[in-house]
């Protein structure tokens, strides 16, 4: 798919792995001038050699280490802010530290990304941010309650940002994944009998792949989306419209990582 975004300035939080690196190609592909910004340890600066972007070190928990990378890459006209972590608890069984740490990178990362490039994107009068939330923004999967409250925290930042920086020509709007292949998920991913289970509620039949939340970003972060903002995009193959299940073994039999009709 062609996306045109010759003459601008990508910035990828998260960018090294899964959503984000896909995100990343997608707008290097289109023309974009891309930064990924990540952790040391996940190695940007390779995964940015890859598709032929540069790399920043940034943690989004940490203001200063933002600011500078933002110093590095100059003003953005795009900012994919995706970093995120998840970890995996029962209410009874998530400790403070369990809570804090997937806070302080979903939602006060994301606060802390947004409002860093919305301080340069403002001036400019122009601008594009993408967040990545996810279908448990609306929903409660169990154990993974610090997850869920950051994710509908996240539409909070959505809403609030696109009514703000609207009137400064800055568009904000939110990518809802469901169950997408990356490292985040490959538990999910490795088990066909958790696979057959899960995919009975997705009417598309099947998990995403980072390539197709990326096309999704990609338009939204593209001059083709120029009258959408505040919008929650979800990319979850239905899974959402989908309120009592969709496949069942008398119409239909489950193949490896996906579910066909008979
Ligand atoms: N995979 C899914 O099914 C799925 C579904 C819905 C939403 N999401 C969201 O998509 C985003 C990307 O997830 P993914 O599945 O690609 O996982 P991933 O682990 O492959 O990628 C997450 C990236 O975020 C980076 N990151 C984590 N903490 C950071 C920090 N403090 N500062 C900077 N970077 C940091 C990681 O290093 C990694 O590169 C996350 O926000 C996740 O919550 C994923």
């Amino acid at each position: 798919m062609g996306f045109e975004f010759s003459g601008k300035t990508a910035v990828v939080t998260g960018g090294a792995n899964g959503i984000g690196h896909a995100c990343a190609r997608a707008l290097a592909l289109g023309g974009a001038s891309v930064w990924i910004l990540d952790l040391e340890r996940e190695n940007p600066v390779k995964a940015a050699e890859e598709i032929g972007a540069r790399a920043a070190i940034a943690d989004v928990t940490d203001r200063n280490t933002i600011e500078a990378a933002l110093d590095q890459s100059g003003p953005p006209d795009i900012l994919v802010a995706n970093a995120g972590t998840v970890v995996f608890h029962e209410l009874g069984n998530t400790t403070r530290a369990h809570w804090d740490r997937v806070i302080s990178v979903n939602l006060t990362g994301m606060f802390e990304t947004v409002q860093a490039v919305a301080a340069r994107m403002k001036p400019r009068r122009r601008g594009s941010i993408v967040l990545t939330a996810s279908t448990n923004s609306f929903d409660g999967e169990a154990a993974l309650i610090a997850y869920n409250a950051s994710k509908a925290g996240v539409l909070g930042i959505l809403h609030t940002a696109a009514n703000e920086l609207g009137p400064y020509g800055v568009r904000v709007n939110a990518v809802c994944p469901g169950l997408i292949r990356t490292r985040l998920t490959s538990a999910a991913f490795d088990d066909a009998a958790v696979l057959k289970d899960y995919f009975r509620q997705i009417p598309l039949g099947r998990g995403g792949e980072p390539a197709e939340v990326a096309n999704a970003v990609a338009f939204l972060a593209s001059d083709l989306a120029t009258y959408i903002t505040g919008a929650a995009l979800l990319v979850d193959g239905g899974q959402l419209a989908c309120k009592f299940g969709t496949w069942n073994e008398r119409d239909a039999s489950f193949h490896q990582d996906h579910w066909e009709l008979k």
